[in-house]
């Protein structure tokens, strides 16, 4: 049976799961949405064939939906994910999983109230190709044993009311995951050191900044976000291991060479960068879920990322190492 699945939040990332949910993943389609933008919403819905509901809690108990798919902003994910809890039903929550600790924390217990696995957050990372060769490089141990990591997450622009702090849980907790996921590590302590502004930041912005990030068995990774960086969309991972290294650089289709130089392109954004990572992240969210299955990225894999980003805006504030405390990891994420 085909998945019904209901798209809480039209915006970017909505709009554009709805859309390959409807036409290019197998086995689901779109059956209801709701956006507070009530036109968005309905304006979505008429495209992909779905219903406009008036609230986000008639999606998540509409008798038509099996699954939900949160994309609205990050504030109004908890209640959202408790709410779909509470109705036994599947949830692909868009990151961050809560803004704070303590609403994860919530999460965490009202899942293993259910004894089972119904929430994964979209770390979509984990789908790109580049990253998955990353892993299986460390996994099948090729490179010896890892030992630390240079990340860059570079975007060309942001608005203005983006903030220092949303470097931190916006931008780079996609590497908090990634560190987590790659070294199989969780995140003991964390450093923010701002670098001397761009002179083409916003003014309130500390912009670019260095954070390192301790792993549990000493491991090191450093990680550079520059969110005004102009140029393009740049995510670059290098893992340095005991007897070689693992590179992920920006990925190029082609290159043209002429008039003496080599060029290729540079992704404007992520959408652009990690647009196949997301039909995959869908397909096998859709596939697990069908089955009865849902094994991507947990609930506590969104809790511990929130936490390192509290940790770091934290250390941004005091200029110190901040220690990432983790509540006893529970049997349902072992
Ligand atoms: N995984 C990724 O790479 C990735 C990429 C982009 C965004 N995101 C995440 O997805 C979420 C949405 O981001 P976006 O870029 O699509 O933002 P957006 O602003 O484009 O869209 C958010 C939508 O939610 C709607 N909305 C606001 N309050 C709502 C509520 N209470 N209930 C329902 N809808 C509500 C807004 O009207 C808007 O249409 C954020 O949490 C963001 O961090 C993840």
């Amino acid at each position: 049976v085909v998945l019904k699945v209901g798209i809480i939040g039209t915006g970017n990332i909505g709009s554009d799961h709805a859309r390959r949910l409807a036409w290019r993943v197998s086995g689901a389609e779109v059956s209801a949405v709701f956006d507070v933008d009530t036109a968005r919403a309905q304006a979505l819905a008429a495209e992909v064939g779905a219903v406009a509901l008036g609230q986000a809690t008639d999606v998540i108990d509409d008798p038509s939906v099996d699954a939900v798919v949160i994309a609205s902003p990050g504030e109004t994910h908890a209640d959202l994910v408790l709410r779909t809890l509470a109705a036994a039903k599947p949830a692909l929550c868009e990151k961050p999983l809560a803004t704070t600790t303590d609403a994860c924390l919530k999460i965490l217990e009202a899942e293993a109230d259910l004894g089972r696995r119904l929430i994964q957050v979209g770390f979509m990372r984990r789908y790109d190709s580049g990253y998955a060769a990353v892993k299986a490089a460390l996994v099948d141990g090729s490179v010896g044993e890892p030992l630390l990591a240079h990340f860059v997450h570079r975007n060309a622009a942001v608005p203005d009311t983006f903030t220092t702090e949303m470097a931190m849980n916006d931008s780079l907790i996609h590497e908090f995951d990634v560190a987590r996921w790659l070294f199989g590590q969780e995140i003991v302590a964390a450093t923010v050191v701002p670098s001397r502004p761009s002179p083409l930041a916003w003014p309130h912005l500390r912009d670019p900044q260095l954070v390192l990030l301790h792993l549990a068995d000493g491991g090191l990774v450093e990680a550079e976000v520059f969110v005004s960086c102009r140029y393009g969309y740049d995510v670059r991972c290098e893992v340095v291991g005991s007897t070689g290294v693992v590179l992920l650089e920006t990925p190029t289709a082609s290159a043209a060479l002429r008039n003496g130089r080599r060029e290729s392109p540079v992704p404007a954004d992520w959408r652009v960068r990690f647009g196949a990572a997301y039909l995959v992240e869908l397909q096998e969210w859709v596939d697990g879920v069908r089955r009865g299955v849902v094994s991507g990225p947990s609930a506590w894999d969104g809790y511990a990322a929130t936490a390192v980003a509290e940790s770091c805006v934290a250390s941004l504030a005091s200029g110190r190492a901040v220690e990432v405390g983790l509540v006893a990891r529970p049997p349902l994420y072992a």
